[in-house]
């Protein structure tokens, strides 16, 4: 356990820290903050949204208070089946609440089954939950949960980013109410990466630019966690690591092994690694611990048409356009350029291990 980083979260909060200096250092590995975040998982859930939900389920520094899911990687019904069905299997207490079918103003594409399959979740299991989703819409169910605990929910979006705009229009106060908002998605290059779904854009972004871009536009607490370093090398899992995870994270462990091999496929064909990169989890990590990361200050857009769908653009603070009247009145936010790649793989192992053995 690291001494220093719990001290830090116990006294500082994020916004604290990141006003001291522009680019925080990468920390030794952190561990459970004394009291668990209490924590609304939004996702499309695919393959590495599973990885995130049994994580976020799993680890001591989270209290998941409720499991929000949306299209994306999937259609929304599979979205809200998938989570039933993880929910069901392994025993977790949060409710599923089910969102939004589509984006805010994009026509309604097909799902990337060539990724996460036909279900979504690698097509290797029976997904045939026998518990439904809450009767609260997933916005809803956002809005409502924010503003009955001010302050102390941390929203991790880890899909389009449509039902936290549709929760924001249906409450306006949840900007001044939410603890903090990570969001799995975007690219503004740091690491040479602008985008997965097309050339420049990453596929939350991409899939409601319009969504992405409104994030940005309000002085909530926004930290996003990019493909700057979900694509972070060595915080891919390989499949001796996967296999390890099978033989000691009980059933949890044979189930993310089984539904990774499709995800090892898609990564094999298009980036020529026999791996598979978490990005979702690394959201989860960057809640938990963000010792493990560094992080820039800075504004941002999402571009919302053309070829240019989903593009990130990043002002940093210090840029001499900082002030210009294009970026003058947006709200300056958080972006994570790098990342402790063993120190994130050993947080996840240790999280469904120390599950497994309890
Ligand atoms: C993001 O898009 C989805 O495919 C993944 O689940 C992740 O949230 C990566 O670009
Ligand atoms: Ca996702």
């Amino acid at each position: 356990m690291d001494e220093t980083g719990i001290s830090r979260r116990r006294f500082l909060s994020r916004a604290a820290l990141l006003s001291a200096a522009t680019v925080l250092p990468i920390r030794l590995l952190g561990e459970a903050s004394p009291r668990p975040l209490r924590v609304i998982l939004d996702l499309d859930i695919g393959i590495d949204d599973a990885f995130a939900l049994l994580f976020a389920h799993y680890s001591p520094a989270v209290d998941l208070v409720g499991i929000t899911t949306l299209f994306g990687n999937t259609t929304r019904d599979k979205s809200a089946r998938n989570g039933l069905y993880i929910k069901e299997r392994f025993g977790i207490g949060a409710e599923v609440y089910r969102g939004a079918a589509a984006a805010l103003h994009h026509p309604l594409g097909d799902p990337p089954t060539f990724v996460h399959g036909e279900d979504g979740l690698g097509d290797t299991e029976t997904i045939n939950p026998s518990i439904e989703a809450a009767d609260l819409s997933a916005p809803d169910f956002i809005a409502r949960t924010i503003m009955d605990n001010p302050g102390e929910v941390t929203v991790i979006a880890v899909g389009p980013m449509t039902n936290l705009a549709l929760a924001r229009l249906a409450e306006p106060a949840i900007v001044d109410n939410v603890r903090e908002i990570i969001v799995m998605g975007g690219a503004v290059g740091f690491d040479g990466e602008l985008g997965n779904a097309t050339t420049v854009g990453e596929a939350n972004a991409w899939n409601d630019a319009h969504a992405m871009d409104s994030l940005f536009r309000y002085s909530w607490p926004v930290t996003m966690v990019g493909l700057d370093v979900t694509y972070t090398p060595d915080a891919a899992m390989d499949p001796v690591y996967l296999q390890r995870l099978r033989d000691q994270a009980d059933d949890a462990g044979v189930f993310l092994e089984r539904i990774s091999r499709q995800y090892r496929k898609f990564y094999l064909a298009s980036r020529g690694v026999d791996v598979t990169f978490q990005h979702d989890s690394i959201a989860v990590a960057c809640a938990i611990a963000p010792e493990l990361f560094e992080v820039k200050r800075g504004k941002l857009r999402v571009l919302t048409d053309g070829v240019a769908r989903g593009q990130t653009i990043f002002c940093p603070e210090g840029h001499h356009e900082f002030e210009s009247p294009e970026w003058a009145d947006l709200p300056t936010h958080s972006v994570c350029s790098a990342l402790d790649g063993p120190g994130f793989l050993e947080l996840y192992e240790r999280a469904l291990t120390r599950a497994a053995n309890a």
